[in-house]
């Protein structure tokens, strides 16, 4: 993404209903060019919650109401990136074939994962991946790679030592990274709000 495509930053406050009712502050990146297409512009942008927020480890909540298919956006929660995807039918359909290809298709060697990563598309609703942009070999942040080749179906690759990764997080074969890339946890408010940092089933 060019620097040129970012709009501008705007900080809104956002009620977060934690039953202490918390308060939110959460700044947003315009991609100017939204709508143009995953392959040319895939992330839509980022909320930066409050410093006081972050320094809290709070829950940050994420309006995915603009979301197209395809693009991501970034939410920072406890000092990490967490990236949110939308896959379309033919994203989702590819997670099965491509199956013999990674270390671990199904999650089943995850031991701290949310119960809802432990299915093919790693996700509560098959559409939305929320994940936190951390590979599991050291800690680089895996590009977010959507663009479907030849020898590619899309998903994530580390700069740092070559671990790929596909379209629901999960590591090929013979890579550096030792397992998956994360679920935090997550739940949605409303179809289109989700709360970073708090399980679903839990009250918020
Ligand atoms: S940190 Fe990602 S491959 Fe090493």
């Amino acid at each position: 993404m060019s620097s040129d495509a970012v709009v501008k930053s705007e900080a809104v406050n956002e009620p977060v209903n934690t039953g202490r009712r918390r308060f939110l502050t959460i700044s947003t990146a315009v991609v100017g060019a939204i709508g143009a297409g995953y392959v040319a512009v895939p992330f839509l942008g980022s909320w930066m919650p409050s410093k006081k927020a972050l320094a809290a480890g709070a829950p940050v909540e994420a309006d995915i109401a603009k979301l197209e298919m395809g693009q991501a956006i970034k939410v920072e929660w406890r000092g990490k990136s967490v990236i949110i995807i939308r896959r379309g039918e033919d994203v989702i359909a590819r997670l099965a074939e491509i199956e013999e290809k990674l270390h671990d298709p199904k999650s089943e060697l995850e031991t701290q994962q949310p119960e809802y990563a432990l299915n093919q598309h790693r996700s509560i609703k098959k559409e939305y991946l929320v994940l936190l942009s951390w590979c599991t070999h050291l800690g680089c942040s895996p590009t977010y790679t959507p663009e479907v080749r030849a020898d590619w179906q899309g998903g994530f690759i580390c700069p740092c030592h070559g671990s790929k990764f596909d379209m629901a997080g999960r590591v090929y074969k013979s890579m550096p990274a030792p397992s998956n890339m994360i679920v935090p946890p997550y739940q949605y408010l409303t179809d289109t709000r989700v709360l970073i940092g708090v399980d679903q089933g839990v009250e918020a």
